[in-house]
């Protein structure tokens, strides 16, 4: 290594940890001297290269203070979560080695640690243990790779091979996904070519869950996609019942997890997911509520031969087994997502996982309390780490997220519910602590109290 590359990769460690030391402390979403400032980014695209240390420099001095403090304790928005700080040192780590991952060929260690960062998971998440993991970008592309699966596999146990013959002439396969289903099973489906106006809704009950009792009929050609952790009111899907009607006729279950899933890895939040290993294919992230960086995400598949083939990738100059990370997942050259999983598992521990996870529904539920006494209307009943809460109209809701969005202390945003807005507010952050729950339920009040002063 030069002295260039020394001192610089030096700067930015040293940069990385003056903006971790304030990451706490620092306003939640950049003021707009901050916004204002970013257009020093528009400049022309240089032509002779321009120093490494100033670009550095510029993209901290300037790009920091624009940063939203998503790795900070007050952030409440989208179910994101920090990054541990062993998630995160491992992924430096990997930078300095830079080594791409789709097999074992080329990078030995990378296979290694993937391989047992999948049985952890799928020990952790009590799922079937011979299920192939593949370790991709997002819950997006997870769902896109299990649904792949679940229609090559359909197909051809109705004697049609897609990789062969393709789509065209194909018989029809069905989907079933919740009335609300998130956004992005349903942008899966549709790169899928499943067409939005055929996809077949299941009605849900008033927390946001498929309704058994109207469940649209399953059969052989039916994918059916279930919600472990519905992405407003943390709710469950009935997996069980679900998964055993598909089984008796032979449909394919997905459950998108992509927070949720990790209710399993508690003694007491797992009774939400009983049954959940009776499904086919679940799309976890690690980068929401294990707090791993960016991006990294699981898709599981019970049946390790379906997605190795819907997946494969093998070329003559790059074969690899059906477990080579290459032939799980979309992307050929990737960086191994599964080393921060491993990173998290282990220096947690199977109690660490658990106590971070019930911290944050504990806390979820205190928050929820706080708010109600405060006379909010607390629309969910609070199953997991959401709570939904609403102001007396819809113009108090937004004008108190506007409010706090202004404020810098803490984030949230808003959603519809019922027809009505309604914010929505997630305890999903390593750092998050209670009195960071405390600070943000007053933050809430103060902003009710200055909209509307008589609420007082
Ligand atoms: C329930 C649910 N499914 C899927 C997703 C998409 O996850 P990702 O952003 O990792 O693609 C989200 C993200 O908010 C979610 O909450």
């Amino acid at each position: 290594m030069d002295i260039e590359e020394a001192s610089l990769t030096r700067s930015a460690d040293t940069r990385a940890l003056a903006y971790l030391e304030t990451v706490a402390t620092r306003r939640v979403f950049p003021d707009n001297d901050a916004l204002a400032a970013l257009s020093a980014f528009d400049e022309p695209l240089s032509e002779r290269g321009v120093d490494a240390e100033e670009t550095l420099a510029l993209l901290d001095d300037v790009g920091s203070p624009a940063t939203v403090a998503t790795n900070g304790p007050r952030y409440f928005g989208f179910v994101v979560g920090a990054a541990l700080p062993v998630a995160a040192a491992a992924e430096r780590l990997m930078l300095a080695w830079d080594n791409g991952a789709p097999l074992h060929l080329t990078s030995p260690v990378c296979a290694k640690v993937e391989e047992v960062a999948a049985g952890w998971l799928l020990d952790i998440l009590d799922l079937p243990r011979k299920s192939a993991v593949g370790f991709g970008t997002s819950a997006s592309a997870s769902s896109l790779v299990c649904l792949t699966a679940a229609r090559q596999k359909l197909l051809m146990n109705a004697g049609w091979d897609a990789d062969k013959h393709g789509l065209f002439g194909a018989p029809e396969i069905k989907v079933v996904v919740s009335e609300k289903v998130h956004i992005t099973v349903l942008k899966a489906l549709r790169i899928l070519g499943f067409g939005t106006e055929r996809i077949i809704f299941a009605a849900v009950n008033d927390h946001g869950a498929i309704d058994l009792a109207r469940l649209p009929p399953l059969d052989a050609r039916t994918i059916v996609c279930l919600q472990a952790g519905e992405v407003n009111t943390g709710e469950f899907d009935p997996v069980e019942a679900i998964a055993l009607k598909a089984q008796e006729v032979g449909a394919w279950v997905h459950v998108d997890g992509a927070f949720g899933l990790w209710a399993r890895a508690s003694e007491k939040l797992r009774h939400h997911t009983v049954g959940m290993e009776l499904a086919d294919s679940w799309a976890v992230d690690g980068h929401k509520w294990l707090n791993t960086p960016y991006d990294c995400a699981m898709a599981i598949c019970k049946d390790p031969a379906t997605l190795a083939a819907a997946m494969n990738s093998d070329a003559v100059y790059a074969n690899g087994a059906n477990s080579a990370q290459k032939n799980l997942t979309i992307e050929f050259s990737r960086r191994a997502r599964g080393v921060p999983v491993w990173a998290a598992l282990r220096t947690l521990g199977r109690q660490g996982v658990a106590a971070m996870i019930e911290r944050h529904c504990t806390q979820a539920s205190a928050l929820a309390q706080a708010l109600s006494d405060n006379g909010f209307d607390v629309v969910n009943r609070v199953v997991l780490n959401q709570v939904l809460v609403r102001g007396r109209d819809d113009a108090e809701t937004r004008a108190i997220q506007a409010y706090v969005h202004d404020s810098g202390d803490v984030w949230f945003g808003t959603t519809m519910w019922g027809g009505r807005a309604a914010f929505r507010l997630s305890v999903s952050s390593w750092r998050t602590t209670d009195s960071d729950i405390s600070l943000l339920s007053n933050v809430i009040c103060k902003a009710r109290d200055a909209y509307n002063p008589s609420a007082q």
